[in-house]
């Protein structure tokens, strides 16, 4: 496995896989790896004649600068995690490889998709993300690219972006990976404390718990009951609960028999920032 970090060098490996027909599997990452990067990595692998993991974390979608100070960054240890999965090459730039001295945010639509529950909450993530994983996209050229479902809402709009664009790349979203305790996993869960690693599995149960309800009750009654549940733990804050359409992410306020949908969690156990989703059917 070859690790690289200037986009010439990744460009020229590029360039031949392509005169050779292969096929090429990217998992863009922020790294601080856990199982459920490694999940995606080995399916990539799996899947695809070359697998690329990208471990860059993006300055640009990050609308606290505190966060991003802070996000976890481990990358001699992800380099040792990502050498078992048959992964080929890791590209790993800095933010002026990226970037070129010029922090420019491209602005996208998509469709609506990023005004919802995160693009309401964290000003221009999107963009950020979109910018980033466009670039890794025309770098990279590849086959099929893997994304989390933990992170719904922007695998929906990666989604988009590439049949809007026309890319020829199919988009592999893979199942959320957990904790034992239920908690999904995240780069962020280094960062709490005992207390609050302890507290945390509380946000999968309450979506557990929703997810029953909706077989029976309202939305607005679970919508009120999760405010409630939350309002009486003292070690999270609840930032927003809300059932939506899986397709349109909007929310939704009664259920009709041909939707799908889903329900978006996310929940600050103090600084930190953690969001879960489930799904309703
Ligand atoms: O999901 C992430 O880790 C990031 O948002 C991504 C897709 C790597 C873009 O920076």
């Amino acid at each position: 496995m070859k690790v690289v970090t200037t986009i010439k060098e990744i460009s020229n490996i590029i360039t031949s896989l392509k005169s050779s027909q292969k096929t090429i599997g990217l998992t863009p990452t922020m790294g601080a790896l856990h199982e459920g990067h490694i999940s995606l990595i080995t399916k990539a692998s799996s899947e695809n004649d070359f697998s690329i993991v990208t471990i860059f974390i993006n300055p640009t979608q990050f609308d606290k600068k505190e966060d991003l100070d802070n996000y976890p960054s481990t990358l001699d240890a992800d380099i040792k995690l990502v050498e078992n999965t048959g992964c080929d090459l890791i590209f790993t730039p800095n933010a002026s490889e990226m970037y070129a001295n010029n922090i420019d945010v491209e602005s996208f639509s998509f469709d609506g998709l990023e005004n919802e529950m995160e693009g309401k909450h964290r000003a221009n993530h999107f963009d950020g993300v979109g910018t980033i994983v466009k670039k890794f996209f025309e770098i990279t050229q590849p086959t099929k690219a893997y994304f989390g479902e933990k992170d719904f809402q922007q695998l929906q709009i990666i989604k988009k972006m590439t049949v809007k664009n026309q890319l020829p790349i199919e988009i592999i979203g893979c199942p959320i990976f957990r904790e034992k305790d239920g908690l999904a996993m995240s780069s962020r869960n280094t960062r709490l404390s005992k207390k609050q690693r302890e507290s945390a599995p509380f946000i999968f149960k309450t979506l557990t718990k929703a997810s029953q309800l909706f077989q029976s009750d309202s939305i607005a009654t679970i919508n009120s009951w999760i405010q409630t549940e939350f309002d009486s733990n003292p070690d999270l804050d609840l930032e927003y609960f809300e059932i939506a359409n899986e397709q349109t992410l909007q929310t939704a306020s009664s259920k009709s028999e041909s939707t799908k949908y889903r329900a978006f969690i996310a929940v600050y156990a103090g600084k930190i920032r953690l969001i879960d989703n489930i799904s309703l059917q």
